[in-house]
Protein backbone atom coordinates (compact mmCIF):
# COMPACT_ATOMS: atom_id res chain seq x y z
CA UNK A 1 0.00 0.00 0.00
CA UNK A 2 1.67 3.27 -0.88
CA UNK A 3 0.51 6.10 2.05
CA UNK A 4 0.99 9.78 1.53
CA UNK A 5 1.62 11.20 5.05
CA UNK A 6 1.87 14.03 6.22
CA UNK A 7 3.59 15.09 9.20
CA UNK A 8 3.38 17.83 11.78
CA UNK A 9 6.30 17.60 14.47
CA UNK A 10 5.32 20.81 15.85
CA UNK A 11 6.99 21.99 18.85
CA UNK A 12 8.72 21.36 22.18
CA UNK A 13 9.35 17.33 22.44
CA UNK A 14 7.52 16.69 19.16
CA UNK A 15 10.45 17.33 16.54
CA UNK A 16 11.89 14.43 18.71
CA UNK A 17 9.44 11.54 19.34
CA UNK A 18 8.21 12.12 15.29
CA UNK A 19 11.56 10.27 13.80
CA UNK A 20 11.17 7.67 16.38
CA UNK A 21 7.79 6.92 14.76
CA UNK A 22 9.00 7.55 11.25
CA UNK A 23 11.90 4.82 11.62
CA UNK A 24 9.05 2.45 12.79
CA UNK A 25 7.29 3.29 9.97
CA UNK A 26 10.34 2.75 7.34
CA UNK A 27 10.73 -0.59 9.31
CA UNK A 28 7.37 -1.76 8.80
CA UNK A 29 7.19 -0.12 4.92
CA UNK A 30 10.47 -2.30 4.81
CA UNK A 31 9.13 -5.81 6.13
CA UNK A 32 5.86 -5.46 4.41
CA UNK A 33 6.14 -4.07 1.20
CA UNK A 34 4.68 -0.81 1.52
CA UNK A 35 5.27 3.05 0.44
CA UNK A 36 5.17 5.78 3.12
CA UNK A 37 5.82 9.24 1.63
CA UNK A 38 6.36 11.87 4.12
CA UNK A 39 5.55 15.12 3.57
CA UNK A 40 6.88 17.28 6.43
CA UNK A 41 4.79 20.69 7.52
CA UNK A 42 5.64 23.47 10.00
CA UNK A 43 2.54 23.84 12.79
CA UNK A 44 2.15 25.52 15.90
CA UNK A 45 4.81 27.91 17.61
CA UNK A 46 7.29 26.82 15.51
CA UNK A 47 5.17 27.61 12.51
CA UNK A 48 4.09 31.33 14.22
CA UNK A 49 8.12 32.38 14.44
CA UNK A 50 8.46 31.55 10.93
CA UNK A 51 5.38 32.80 9.24
CA UNK A 52 2.88 34.06 12.08
CA UNK A 53 0.70 31.74 11.64
CA UNK A 54 0.20 28.73 13.71
CA UNK A 55 -1.53 26.68 10.78
CA UNK A 56 -0.15 27.95 7.80
CA UNK A 57 -2.10 27.51 4.68
CA UNK A 58 1.16 25.84 3.45
CA UNK A 59 0.47 23.31 6.39
CA UNK A 60 -3.17 22.73 5.32
CA UNK A 61 -2.72 21.92 2.08
CA UNK A 62 -0.49 19.47 2.76
CA UNK A 63 -2.88 17.87 5.30
CA UNK A 64 -5.56 17.93 2.89
CA UNK A 65 -3.84 16.29 -0.44
CA UNK A 66 -2.23 13.61 2.20
CA UNK A 67 -4.21 10.40 3.10
CA UNK A 68 -3.24 10.68 6.85
CA UNK A 69 -1.95 13.52 8.99
CA UNK A 70 0.63 12.42 12.07
CA UNK A 71 1.19 14.95 14.42
CA UNK A 72 3.02 15.82 17.56
CA UNK A 73 2.00 18.46 19.34
CA UNK A 74 2.03 21.92 20.21
CA UNK A 75 2.41 24.45 22.48
CA UNK A 76 5.18 26.86 24.28
CA UNK A 77 5.53 28.71 27.40
CA UNK A 78 6.82 32.21 25.98
CA UNK A 79 2.35 32.46 24.67
CA UNK A 80 0.60 30.91 28.01
CA UNK A 81 1.11 33.78 30.50
CA UNK A 82 -0.10 36.80 28.05
CA UNK A 83 -3.85 37.01 28.23
CA UNK A 84 -4.24 39.46 25.78
CA UNK A 85 -2.22 37.47 23.15
CA UNK A 86 -4.78 36.46 20.09
CA UNK A 87 -2.50 34.25 18.19
CA UNK A 88 -1.25 31.18 20.33
CA UNK A 89 -0.08 27.17 19.15
CA UNK A 90 -3.51 26.28 20.48
CA UNK A 91 -5.31 27.97 18.26
CA UNK A 92 -3.51 26.55 15.45
CA UNK A 93 -4.40 23.27 16.43
CA UNK A 94 -8.13 24.18 16.95
CA UNK A 95 -7.91 25.55 13.30
CA UNK A 96 -6.84 22.65 12.05
CA UNK A 97 -9.31 20.24 13.79
CA UNK A 98 -11.85 22.21 12.40
CA UNK A 99 -10.35 22.91 8.87
CA UNK A 100 -10.15 19.25 8.46
CA UNK A 101 -13.31 18.43 9.95
CA UNK A 102 -12.08 16.35 12.84
CA UNK A 103 -14.91 15.84 14.60
CA UNK A 104 -14.58 12.30 16.30
CA UNK A 105 -11.76 11.98 18.36
CA UNK A 106 -10.87 8.58 19.41
CA UNK A 107 -8.92 8.05 22.70
CA UNK A 108 -8.43 4.47 23.52
CA UNK A 109 -7.15 3.74 26.68
CA UNK A 110 -6.19 0.50 28.04
CA UNK A 111 -3.32 -0.80 30.75
CA UNK A 112 -0.01 -2.47 29.78
CA UNK A 113 -0.21 -5.44 32.57
CA UNK A 114 3.96 -4.97 32.97
CA UNK A 115 3.15 -1.09 34.07
CA UNK A 116 0.00 -1.91 36.28
CA UNK A 117 2.00 -1.47 39.61
CA UNK A 118 3.29 2.14 38.27
CA UNK A 119 -0.30 3.68 38.20
CA UNK A 120 -1.20 5.65 40.96
CA UNK A 121 -4.67 3.43 41.37
CA UNK A 122 -4.54 -0.11 42.82
CA UNK A 123 -3.71 -2.68 40.77
CA UNK A 124 -6.97 -4.95 41.67
CA UNK A 125 -9.23 -2.25 39.67
CA UNK A 126 -7.24 -1.10 36.78
CA UNK A 127 -5.96 -4.92 35.93
CA UNK A 128 -8.10 -5.94 32.28
CA UNK A 129 -9.21 -2.44 32.01
CA UNK A 130 -9.95 -1.46 28.27
CA UNK A 131 -11.81 1.33 27.09
CA UNK A 132 -12.61 4.13 24.76
CA UNK A 133 -13.06 7.28 25.10
CA UNK A 134 -14.93 9.23 22.04
CA UNK A 135 -14.36 13.06 22.50
CA UNK A 136 -16.71 15.67 20.01
CA UNK A 137 -13.96 17.80 18.99
CA UNK A 138 -14.85 20.69 16.88
CA UNK A 139 -18.09 21.98 19.02
CA UNK A 140 -19.30 23.05 22.22
CA UNK A 141 -17.42 25.77 24.16
CA UNK A 142 -13.93 25.54 22.52
CA UNK A 143 -15.41 26.63 19.18
CA UNK A 144 -18.86 28.60 20.36
CA UNK A 145 -19.13 32.56 20.54
CA UNK A 146 -16.70 34.34 22.84
CA UNK A 147 -16.73 37.18 24.64
CA UNK A 148 -14.57 38.78 27.20
CA UNK A 149 -13.94 42.26 28.55
CA UNK A 150 -12.46 43.78 31.45
CA UNK A 151 -15.86 42.85 33.67
CA UNK A 152 -17.34 40.30 31.98
CA UNK A 153 -16.53 36.87 29.89
CA UNK A 154 -18.44 34.03 28.31
CA UNK A 155 -17.84 31.10 25.94
CA UNK A 156 -21.10 29.17 25.14
CA UNK A 157 -21.14 25.60 24.84
CA UNK A 158 -23.37 25.14 21.58
CA UNK A 159 -24.32 22.07 19.77
CA UNK A 160 -26.74 21.48 17.08
CA UNK A 161 -28.64 18.67 16.10
CA UNK A 162 -26.40 17.28 13.15
CA UNK A 163 -23.05 17.46 15.16
CA UNK A 164 -24.61 15.49 17.77
CA UNK A 165 -26.06 12.86 16.01
CA UNK A 166 -22.58 12.23 13.49
CA UNK A 167 -20.87 12.05 17.13
CA UNK A 168 -23.33 9.96 18.72
CA UNK A 169 -23.44 7.45 15.40
CA UNK A 170 -19.28 6.84 15.32
CA UNK A 171 -20.20 5.81 19.19
CA UNK A 172 -22.17 3.42 18.82
CA UNK A 173 -20.68 1.69 15.81
CA UNK A 174 -17.81 1.75 17.86
CA UNK A 175 -19.35 -0.34 20.78
CA UNK A 176 -20.44 -3.01 17.73
CA UNK A 177 -17.55 -3.51 16.76
CA UNK A 178 -16.69 -3.83 20.54
CA UNK A 179 -18.47 -5.03 23.61
CA UNK A 180 -21.78 -3.55 22.61
CA UNK A 181 -21.72 -1.00 25.83
CA UNK A 182 -22.18 2.66 25.67
CA UNK A 183 -22.08 5.09 28.20
CA UNK A 184 -23.20 8.91 27.21
CA UNK A 185 -21.58 10.76 29.79
CA UNK A 186 -23.15 14.84 29.91
CA UNK A 187 -24.22 17.19 32.40
CA UNK A 188 -28.24 16.93 31.41
CA UNK A 189 -29.67 17.59 34.91
CA UNK A 190 -27.88 21.42 34.36
CA UNK A 191 -26.85 21.93 30.76
CA UNK A 192 -29.71 22.68 27.77
CA UNK A 193 -26.87 21.31 25.49
CA UNK A 194 -26.24 18.22 27.23
CA UNK A 195 -30.10 17.66 27.54
CA UNK A 196 -30.07 17.61 23.64
CA UNK A 197 -27.68 15.50 23.53
CA UNK A 198 -28.96 12.85 26.03
CA UNK A 199 -32.68 13.67 23.56
CA UNK A 200 -31.09 12.82 20.49
CA UNK A 201 -28.78 9.40 21.66
CA UNK A 202 -32.45 7.97 23.42
CA UNK A 203 -33.78 8.65 19.81
CA UNK A 204 -30.59 6.78 18.24
CA UNK A 205 -30.72 3.93 20.27
CA UNK A 206 -33.39 1.77 19.12
CA UNK A 207 -31.14 1.45 15.54
CA UNK A 208 -28.82 -0.30 17.89
CA UNK A 209 -30.31 -2.81 19.50
CA UNK A 210 -27.35 -4.80 19.92
CA UNK A 211 -25.79 -1.97 22.36
CA UNK A 212 -26.54 -1.71 25.82
CA UNK A 213 -26.59 2.04 26.35
CA UNK A 214 -26.73 4.02 29.47
CA UNK A 215 -26.52 7.78 30.41
CA UNK A 216 -23.87 8.61 33.09
CA UNK A 217 -23.42 12.61 34.42
CA UNK A 218 -19.71 13.73 34.08
CA UNK A 219 -19.12 14.49 37.53
CA UNK A 220 -19.96 10.99 38.62
CA UNK A 221 -18.27 9.24 35.25
CA UNK A 222 -15.03 11.44 36.48
CA UNK A 223 -15.40 9.06 39.67
CA UNK A 224 -16.11 6.05 38.39
CA UNK A 225 -13.29 5.95 35.63
CA UNK A 226 -11.20 5.80 38.50
CA UNK A 227 -13.06 3.40 40.82
CA UNK A 228 -14.21 1.35 38.48
CA UNK A 229 -12.94 1.41 35.06
CA UNK A 230 -13.65 -1.89 34.01
CA UNK A 231 -16.98 -0.62 33.74
CA UNK A 232 -16.68 1.08 30.86
CA UNK A 233 -16.55 -0.05 27.30
CA UNK A 234 -16.65 2.96 24.86
CA UNK A 235 -17.64 6.69 26.40
CA UNK A 236 -18.95 9.47 24.36
CA UNK A 237 -18.93 12.90 25.69
CA UNK A 238 -18.97 16.69 24.42
CA UNK A 239 -15.51 18.32 23.82
CA UNK A 240 -14.84 19.87 26.79
CA UNK A 241 -15.71 17.14 29.27
CA UNK A 242 -13.54 15.01 27.08
CA UNK A 243 -10.53 16.93 27.38
CA UNK A 244 -10.66 16.92 31.14
CA UNK A 245 -11.51 12.80 31.13
CA UNK A 246 -8.63 11.83 28.85
CA UNK A 247 -6.21 13.85 30.78
CA UNK A 248 -7.75 11.96 33.70
CA UNK A 249 -8.14 8.78 31.99
CA UNK A 250 -4.81 8.40 31.10
CA UNK A 251 -3.26 7.95 34.90
CA UNK A 252 -4.78 4.53 34.60
CA UNK A 253 -1.85 3.31 32.80
CA UNK A 254 0.49 5.30 34.99
CA UNK A 255 1.95 7.40 32.25
CA UNK A 256 0.59 10.05 29.76
CA UNK A 257 3.16 9.22 27.30
CA UNK A 258 1.74 6.01 26.06
CA UNK A 259 -1.63 7.11 25.26
CA UNK A 260 -2.26 7.81 21.07
CA UNK A 261 -5.69 8.81 19.46
CA UNK A 262 -6.87 9.44 16.28
CA UNK A 263 -9.04 12.04 15.18
CA UNK A 264 -11.41 11.52 12.14
CA UNK A 265 -13.88 13.70 10.44
CA UNK A 266 -14.80 14.96 7.13
CA UNK A 267 -11.19 15.19 5.91
CA UNK A 268 -7.65 13.67 6.48
CA UNK A 269 -7.84 11.24 9.25
CA UNK A 270 -5.21 12.63 12.51
CA UNK A 271 -3.29 10.36 14.55
CA UNK A 272 -1.97 12.18 17.73
CA UNK A 273 -0.51 11.05 21.31
CA UNK A 274 -2.86 12.54 23.60
CA UNK A 275 -0.21 14.19 25.73
CA UNK A 276 1.33 17.92 25.04
CA UNK A 277 4.42 19.07 24.06
CA UNK A 278 6.33 19.22 27.35
CA UNK A 279 8.31 21.81 26.65
CA UNK A 280 10.79 21.66 29.57
CA UNK A 281 11.82 18.24 28.45
CA UNK A 282 12.62 19.54 24.66
CA UNK A 283 16.26 18.87 23.86
CA UNK A 284 16.65 16.03 26.57
CA UNK A 285 16.01 12.84 24.86
CA UNK A 286 14.01 12.16 27.89
CA UNK A 287 10.72 11.88 26.46
CA UNK A 288 8.61 8.24 25.87
CA UNK A 289 8.18 8.27 22.03
CA UNK A 290 5.69 5.19 22.68
CA UNK A 291 2.43 7.44 22.11
CA UNK A 292 3.39 8.51 19.10
CA UNK A 293 4.58 5.02 17.62
CA UNK A 294 1.38 3.61 18.95
CA UNK A 295 -0.51 6.62 17.03
CA UNK A 296 1.13 5.49 14.28
CA UNK A 297 -0.20 1.95 14.63
CA UNK A 298 -3.57 3.55 15.22
CA UNK A 299 -3.09 5.12 11.48
CA UNK A 300 -2.09 1.74 10.15
CA UNK A 301 -5.22 -0.15 11.67
CA UNK A 302 -7.19 2.49 10.39
CA UNK A 303 -5.73 1.67 6.49
CA UNK A 304 -6.91 -1.82 7.15
CA UNK A 305 -2.99 -2.53 8.02
CA UNK A 306 -3.83 -4.93 10.84
CA UNK A 307 -0.78 -7.39 11.23
CA UNK A 308 1.58 -4.11 10.58
CA UNK A 309 -0.32 -2.22 13.99
CA UNK A 310 0.01 -5.49 15.63
CA UNK A 311 4.12 -5.77 15.57
CA UNK A 312 4.53 -2.32 16.34
CA UNK A 313 2.34 -2.85 19.21
CA UNK A 314 3.71 -6.10 20.06
CA UNK A 315 7.16 -4.19 19.54
CA UNK A 316 6.21 -1.42 22.25
CA UNK A 317 4.91 -4.54 25.02
CA UNK A 318 7.84 -6.39 24.52
CA UNK A 319 9.89 -3.05 24.86
CA UNK A 320 8.08 -2.53 28.38
CA UNK A 321 8.60 -6.29 29.27
CA UNK A 322 12.37 -5.76 28.93
CA UNK A 323 12.41 -2.55 30.64
CA UNK A 324 13.61 -0.48 27.60
CA UNK A 325 12.07 2.74 29.24
CA UNK A 326 12.11 6.44 29.31
CA UNK A 327 12.69 7.70 32.93
CA UNK A 328 9.27 8.11 34.03
CA UNK A 329 8.41 4.75 33.76
CA UNK A 330 11.39 3.12 34.50
CA UNK A 331 11.43 1.18 37.90
CA UNK A 332 13.81 1.27 40.62
CA UNK A 333 17.27 0.99 39.81
CA UNK A 334 16.82 0.00 36.02
CA UNK A 335 18.69 2.20 33.23
CA UNK A 336 17.38 5.17 32.27
CA UNK A 337 16.47 5.05 27.82
CA UNK A 338 16.33 8.20 26.38
CA UNK A 339 14.21 8.41 23.30
CA UNK A 340 16.31 7.85 20.34
CA UNK A 341 17.35 4.76 22.30
CA UNK A 342 13.75 3.57 23.20
CA UNK A 343 13.28 4.60 19.56
CA UNK A 344 15.70 2.49 17.80
CA UNK A 345 15.25 -0.53 20.34
CA UNK A 346 11.19 -1.03 18.46
CA UNK A 347 12.41 -0.18 15.31
CA UNK A 348 15.33 -2.80 15.48
CA UNK A 349 12.55 -5.06 16.71
CA UNK A 350 9.87 -4.46 14.21
CA UNK A 351 12.70 -5.33 11.45
CA UNK A 352 13.96 -8.37 12.76
CA UNK A 353 10.55 -9.88 14.20
C1 LIG B 1 -5.82 18.07 23.84
C2 LIG B 1 -5.21 19.36 24.27
C3 LIG B 1 -5.82 20.52 23.48
C4 LIG B 1 -7.29 20.55 23.78
C5 LIG B 1 -5.18 21.87 23.75
C6 LIG B 1 -3.68 21.87 23.50
C7 LIG B 1 -5.84 22.99 22.98
O1 LIG B 1 -5.33 19.57 25.63
O2 LIG B 1 -5.70 17.70 22.64
O3 LIG B 1 -6.43 17.39 24.66
O4 LIG B 1 -7.72 21.14 24.78
O5 LIG B 1 -8.05 19.96 23.01
MN1 LIG C 1 -6.28 17.92 26.67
Amino acid sequence: MKLNIAVLPGDGIGPEIMPQAIHVLDAIAKKFGHEFVYHEAICGAHAIDVCGDPFPDDTFKTCMDADAVLFAAVGDPRFDNDPTLKVRPETGLLAMRKKLGLFANVRPVATFDCLLHMSPLKESIIKGADFMVIRELTGGMYFGEKYQDNDRAYDTDVYSRPEIERILKVAFETAQRRNHHLTVVDKANVLASSRLWRQIAKEMEPQYPDVQTDYMFIDNCSMRVLTDPRFFDVIVTENTFGDILTDETSAITGSMGLQPSASLGDHTPLFEPVHGSWPQAAGKNLANPLAQILSAAMMLEHFGLKAEGALIREACNESLLQNIRTPEIQVEGGNHYGTTEVGQWITNYVASH
